[in-house]
């Protein structure tokens, strides 16, 4: 399991900085874990830890990530020896991050299947009866009801070899579009699988990650820490954050509760029947009962709003407007938020997409800079990637109304 080697960026290539390398993540991108649950949007480790590698700050210095998603950010600034702080509203992220933080600190424990007890377990109402049979429910909420007593330090690699073993018996309720996951229609459909069959995929799935954890007891030990809490009510200090690295979602309808709805049902949470959590997450498209009160926002995102208003298309000065609005609300709050925490000098890296609404370019970059200005921030640099395959593109009809390469920019900033 120990092995000399440790896939990381070389000093030189850090030296090198970000003009070496993209923020994209390749598709298979295995360094740091990135490639044993793939988390939708997340970014590359290697450039992560280029960028935080590169920064003029102290050793001491906190390093936070609002929209942590599997934790790139938290790993790069554990790895360069800061102390790191990730935010994620979904829990399901927190796990992936909790399991890439912990892996190069101990020898993974796993757990046998021999310790997951039969337990009087009720199915009728399990989230997971989208999927599978009622049978095949009763191990799976057995092994999710064992693994939520571990300690967090331990349950990240089993939990994500369940999320794994689930994915792969269930990859037909998936689509073009990779954040959608379809339901069983009928129970027809339904997935079958024994208790037997089942406890050996978990074995591999546990098997297979801890082939690819590299132990070491030379790689900095900081503390990480990681909440399940909202970008726009941080869990954190005034004041008290000397880097900030992350990527909100985006404007493209990407819906992060139903593009993990299975591994939301693992954890006993139904987005079906409780739309709390689904609604929480920015870019969500279900709409709030504020979503259309007032919203103060700087001249970029108003000319967004104006021009979706305004659009010839259906729903486009109803539901669009307001998912616009709703969004630009979440942007906007968890940007007052970084304000608040961020020690004064320091830095900020968003890195984030355009996109189009129909025919309407929207120029994220522009509005999260105009955004920061106005909350006091001084913009360093702004570095664009042509983004080659983006959700535009497998979304047919949007394919239609796109009328040129997007890119994705990565903005620095420094707080007054
Ligand atoms: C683009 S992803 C971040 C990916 C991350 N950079 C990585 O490498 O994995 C955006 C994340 O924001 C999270 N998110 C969405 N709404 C949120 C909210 N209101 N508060 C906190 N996190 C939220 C999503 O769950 C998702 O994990």
């Amino acid at each position: 399991m120990t092995q000399p080697e440790l896939p990381v960026a070389s000093p030189l290539d850090r030296r090198r900085g970000r003009s070496a390398l993209s923020p994209k993540r390749p598709s298979e991108d295995k360094a740091g874990l990135a490639d044993v649950f793939p988390y939708y949007a997340g970014f590359a480790y290697d450039w992560a830890r280029a960028l935080l590698g590169s920064q003029d700050i102290s050793d001491t210095a906190v390093v936070l990530d609002p929209w942590n998603g599997s934790g790139t950010t938290t790993l790069a600034a554990q790895h360069e020896g800061f102390r790191a702080v990730g935010i994620d509203r979904n829990p399901v992220a927190n796990i992936v991050a909790r399991l890439r933080v912990s892996a190069y600190q101990t020898d993974p424990e796993l757990v046998d299947a021999s310790s997951i007890r039969p337990a009087e377990v009720a199915t009728s109402d399990d989230p997971l009866c989208a999927w599978f049979t009622r049978g095949s429910v009763s191990r799976i909420r057995e092994w999710a009801e064992h693994l939520s007593h571990l300690p967090p330090s331990q349950s990240g690699l089993p939990y994500v070899a369940l999320f794994r073993a689930i994915r792969s018996l269930t990859t037909s309720f998936e689509g073009s579009n990779p954040t959608w996951v379809k339901r069983a229609k009928s129970s027809d459909e339904l997935v079958s699988v024994s208790a037997k069959d089942f406890d050996s995929l978990l074995m591999q799935e546990q098997e297979f990650i801890t082939s690819r954890i590299v132990t070491s007891s030379e790689m900095p030990n900081n503390p990480v820490q990681l909440a399940t809490a909202l970008s726009s009510a941080l869990p954190v200090p005034n004041g008290s954050v000397d880097a900030v690295l992350t990527s909100p979602p985006y404007l493209t309808r990407i819906d992060y509760a139903v593009a993990y709805t299975r591994e939301l049902a693992v954890l006993g949470h139904d987005i079906a029947k409780d739309r709390t959590l689904r609604a929480a997450l920015m870019g969500t498209t279900l709409i709030r009962k504020d979503a259309d009160s007032h919203l103060q926002i700087g001249k970029t995102a108003g000319t967004l709003i104006q021009d979706v208003t305004s659009h010839s298309s259906k729903a486009s000065s109803g539901y669009y407007r307001k998912q616009v609005l709703q969004y630009l609300r979440d942007l906007t709050a968890g940007l007052d938020e970084v304000t608040r925490v961020t020690k004064s000098e320091g830095i900020f890296h968003l890195v984030v997409q355009d996109s189009y609404y129909k025919d309407v370019p929207v120029r994220l970059a522009d509005i999260c800079i105009e955004e920061c200005t106005l909350r006091g921030w001084n913009l360093i640099d702004r570095d664009p990637y042509v983004v080659k395959r983006t959700l535009t593109s497998v979304n047919t009809a949007a394919r239609n109304y796109k009328k040129s390469e997007v890119s994705e920019t990565v903005i620095s900033l420094r707080k007054k």
